[in-house]
């Protein structure tokens, strides 16, 4: 009954200029990716999907694209790329290219000509009016930028170098389109849909996410480019419930495989993520079991990712239970149902970087709020602490690679700071150890691939201790047992099961009366 390729692969994410670099201007780059081919096809992922690697000024990281396609330079060349793809593919490796349609660089063709005046052909490519309204930018501040040539505001609901493309236009669906086959042309596995939920956009009744087109728009997409093409795709969608995932991934809608969806990343930020609050593990354990709930959709599963704090630092405990946190939650998520994802370093436990001065900073997102935050009164102590905390640049801290100079990921003085626990945490160091986090996901990816019941199982959470997150899949007639313990402390665990043999993590000797170590986590057949 196999139904897609996605469903049974886990994929991995790569942040282009933070993986490898190949040539020492500090900066990662695609012939970096290709020399660590290798080291993926030994973690046994199926593809990879690649933070954007297209032409563009940087001002967000590459998500400020100002020619789709071509490649930056600092990256490589559209031949490196090339490479990589075919390179990638021999290994059995897709690449899923990130697909950023929101917007646009301010330094793109179609916005530059558009700037030129209001009946320019480019002009209606973005979106202008005489007034601004109360949109905001997620970036800080408004999100409209007055224009004085043209004398009119456009639209950036990210910084103001990145103006919205104006979903009303047709016109500016064929070129996505025909861009988007310009990529498939070349042998890509999929799109990861960079904020897909805001092209629905209805800028005047100021409703950016899950507009009321957005759906007809993803169904043109699908039949106009990667429709019945066996392609991965997945939308990042903050706003997505359940039912809304449902419209976008059932497969009868022909829409997109499936969605990233944001509700165990946002259950602790209360208002701004800067003023997140711990984590409850009982609310995480609520909001991933009603995601398992999908009746015709389908899932992704993921904990981490460049946006995002690492996943030991802001779920586990990155101290004293480093190890056996990141193991946890990897057997917690990799056996629930749908696609799992890792993020670069998160096989290998890499965890949050102790900033203490702003120059360590780098991510625009945390310098513009750090600019409002101080124009507020907010002191430079507090914005640190929430830098610390959930800023983007955790994530985006070299890879890990060795034990030698900057970690082994440059020759050159890297563009962001290594993390200093690189001596202790590392690739080399990983593999080279038994019983390692790094042989936990091999293992995980290894099960997935072997075994229906994680691929089509059916979910069933167990009602243990509110740190305890347990559940069952059962297929055809078979019942598997997954436990974690997702706290620093012992816990009491007890359930009627009898095992019948151990998958993976630390297995009981029975499981009628338990006491959990702190993290422990083991799945069984009962
Ligand atoms: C998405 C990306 C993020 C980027 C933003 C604007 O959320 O993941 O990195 O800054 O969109 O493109
Ligand atoms: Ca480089």
């Amino acid at each position: 009954m196999e139904q897609n390729w996605w469903q049974r692969t886990v994929v991995y994410q790569i942040y282009p200029r933070s993986f490898m670099d190949s040539n020492g201007d500090g900066v990662g780059d695609l012939q970096g990716i290709i020399s660590k081919l290798d080291y993926l096809k030994t973690l046994g992922i199926g593809a990879i999907w690649l933070s954007p690697v297209y032409k563009s000024p940087m001002d967000d990281n590459g998500y400020d694209i100002s020619d789709y396609r071509a490649i930056a330079s600092e990256f490589g060349t559209m031949k490196d790329m090339e490479e990589l793809i075919s390179q990638a593919n021999k290994r059995e490796i897709k690449i899923v290219m990130d697909l950023v349609v929101n917007h646009t660089s301010d330094e793109h063709h179609w916005f530059i000509e558009a700037k030129k005046s209001k009946d320019n052909k480019y002009r209606d490519y973005y979106v202008w009016r005489d007034q601004p309204n109360h949109l905001k930018s997620t970036f800080s501040g408004t999100a409209w930028e007055y224009d004085k040539k043209s004398q009119q505001y456009y639209l950036h609901l990210f910084s103001k170098r990145q103006p919205d493309l104006n979903w009303d236009n047709p016109k500016v669906h064929e070129e996505v389109y025909d861009m988007m086959n310009f990529w498939i042309d070349k042998g890509i596995g999929g799109f990861r849909m960079d904020v897909i939920d805001l092209i629905g956009k209805e800028v005047d009744k100021e409703i950016t996410g899950n507009g009321s087109r957005l759906h007809d728009y993803l169904k043109e997409m699908n039949h106009a480019t990667f429709g019945g093409k066996n392609l991965l795709t997945v939308g990042e969608t903050w706003g997505a419930t359940p039912e809304i995932a449902e419209l976008y991934s059932d497969p009868v809608r022909e829409e997109v495989s499936m969605v990233f969806q944001f509700e165990h990343i946002t259950a602790n930020w209360p208002g701004e993520k800067w003023d997140a609050e711990p984590i409850s593990i009982p609310a995480i354990k609520e909001i991933l079991s009603k995601w398992q709930g999908l009746k015709h959709g389908w899932n992704s599963l993921f904990l981490n990712n460049h946006d995002l704090p690492r996943l030991v630092s802001n779920f586990g405990n990155d101290e004293k239970y480093r190890v056996d946190s990141a193991k946890a939650f990897a057997i917690l998520l990799h056996l629930m149902k749908g696609t799992p994802y890792i993020y670069q370093g998160e096989e290998i436990g890499m965890t949050n970087f102790p900033f203490k001065d702003v120059d360590q900073v780098k991510d625009i997102e945390s310098l513009n709020m750090r600019k409002e935050r101080l124009e507020k009164g907010f002191s430079n102590n507090e914005i640190m602490e929430s830098i610390k905390k959930v800023g983007r640049d955790n994530a985006r801290t070299p890879m890990q690679w060795n034990d030698k100079k900057n970690a082994g990921f440059t020759k050159g003085e890297p563009w962001i700071s290594v993390n200093p626990n690189y001596s202790e945490v590392n690739v080399y160091s990983e593999i080279n150890k038994t019983d390692s986090i790094f042989q936990t996901y091999q293992k995980l990816i290894e099960l997935r691939k072997n075994n229906n019941w994680i691929v089509y199982g059916n979910f069933e959470l167990l009602d243990t201790e509110p740190n305890v997150f347990a559940y069952i899949r059962t297929y055809e007639g078979e019942t598997y047992l997954v436990v974690a313990n997702l706290s620093d402390d012992l816990q009491f665990l007890s359930t009627s099961y009898e095992i019948k043999s151990s998958i993976i993590g630390e297995t009981p000797q029975s499981l009628s009366e338990v006491l959990l170590s702190p993290w422990q986590a083991f799945s069984v057949k009962v």
